[in-house]
């Protein structure tokens, strides 16, 4: 064989190797997707999150607990950003996104993007990048998010109430959920682990099961009494505005003290209690809380994989040009 000829196959394989790692994976996603149409995109994107998470660390656990919302409901295509209309009940205004907070957040983050490269990134993709961003703004672990979602034209509230798993849910109708978005019974567990951070409302989920566990002004037994009574004080049946954390002491660190309260069955909700409730996710927890964790390297992984589900790419859905409203 000539040199040349040699030299032409070995850049021949480069250019195959390059052009293999630039493949979209099956589901049409890849890291970088804007390098060529917005090579800014992603930096716009991480400083505009930052103006925001470093005036409101809170935001943070919103804008995680936003992405796992749009990817249950319709795949994550941006459909939990999209407002009602006269003719439509959205995603939104559905009980379980009622308490979502930070709209403005991504809201502004587009603008930013917009004025950039307009109609180029999708609301979808900003929604899962400005998750990451702010999970790691708050020093929580960091992943990288591959891109090339687009928006749906899709948004309902019955969507929202059929997919969004409820607090009062146990272990079989969680695993149920999720495994019916593709994820499996160790990513619940690694994924219910963002109950690390942020807070909830008393109502409903706090406050049924601690004065109307079974319709008869019962409390959960699985719940600590210790803890059901410090609760009590703080969430006073009827109350449907009072906060109360998700990890108490920690709500503001993403660490692996959730699994320490879940194990010792302070879980704020039915749904992290019932971790306990099957061999394989009960495991899960115990093993976080001894020296060996390994929550903060999973929890990547598994978002990961949380953002790949139902997702649309190629020529279907759309580049909304604002997240709240299909073009
Ligand atoms: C396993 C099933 C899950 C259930 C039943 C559930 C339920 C809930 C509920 C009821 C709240 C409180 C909302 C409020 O009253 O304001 C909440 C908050 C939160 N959830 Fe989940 N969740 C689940 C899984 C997840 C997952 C997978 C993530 C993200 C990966 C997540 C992230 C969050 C965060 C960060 C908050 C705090 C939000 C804030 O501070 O505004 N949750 N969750
Ligand atoms: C869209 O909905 C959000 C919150 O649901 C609201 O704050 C915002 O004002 C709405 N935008 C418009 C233009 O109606
Ligand atoms: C979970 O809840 C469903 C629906 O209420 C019920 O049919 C099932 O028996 C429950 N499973 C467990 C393990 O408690
Ligand atoms: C308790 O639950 C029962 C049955 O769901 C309901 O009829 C009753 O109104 C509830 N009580 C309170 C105080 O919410």
């Amino acid at each position: 064989m000539t040199s040349s000829k040699l030299l032409s196959l070995i850049f021949l394989h480069q250019a195959l190797v390059v052009f293999v790692l630039d493949l979209p994976n099956a589901e049409g996603l890849k890291i970088g997707f804007y390098q060529q149409t917005c090579p800014s995109a992603e930096a716009i994107i991480k400083i505009t999150t930052a103006q925001y998470i470093s005036r409101a660390p809170s935001l943070a656990p919103a804008l995680l607990r936003m992405h796992f919302h749009d990817c249950f409901v319709n795949g994550c295509d941006g459909s939990v950003l999209i407002n009602s209309t006269k003719n439509n009940v959205a995603e939104k205004d559905s009980a379980p996104d009622l308490s979502l907070r930070g709209f403005q957040v991504i809201d502004g983050v587009k603008t930013a993007v917009e004025n950039e490269c307009p109609g180029v990134v999708s609301c979808a993709d900003i929604l899962a990048l400005v998750a990451r961003d702010a999970v790691s703004m708050i020093k929580g672990p960091y992943w990288p998010v591959p891109t090339g979602r687009r928006d749906g034209r899709v948004s309902t509230a019955q969507n929202a109430l059929n997919n969004i798993p409820s607090p009062f849910s146990n272990i079989t109708q969680l695993e149920a959920s999720f495994g019916s978005k593709g994820l499996s019974v160790k990513d619940l567990a690694v994924l219910s682990g963002a109950h690390t951070i942020g807070i909830s409302h008393c109502f409903p989920a706090v406050t049924i099961r601690l004065y109307n566990f079974t319709g008869k002004g019962d409390t959960d037994p699985t719940i600590d009494p210790n803890y059901a009574a410090v609760l009590k004080k703080i969430c006073k049946p009827g109350d449907l505005t009072t906060l109360v954390e998700m990890d108490p002491g920690s709500r503001k660190t993403f660490d692996t003290h959730y699994y320490s309260i879940v194990s010792k069955r302070r879980g704020l909700f039915q749904s992290d209690g019932a971790l306990l409730s099957d061999s394989e996710t009960k495991a899960y927890v115990l093993s976080q809380i001894s020296s060996g964790s390994t929550f903060l390297k999973d929890f990547g992984p598994a978002m990961v994989k949380m953002g790949k589900i139902g997702v649309l790419t190629g020529k279907s859905g759309e580049i909304r040009k604002r997240c709240a409203f299909i073009n």
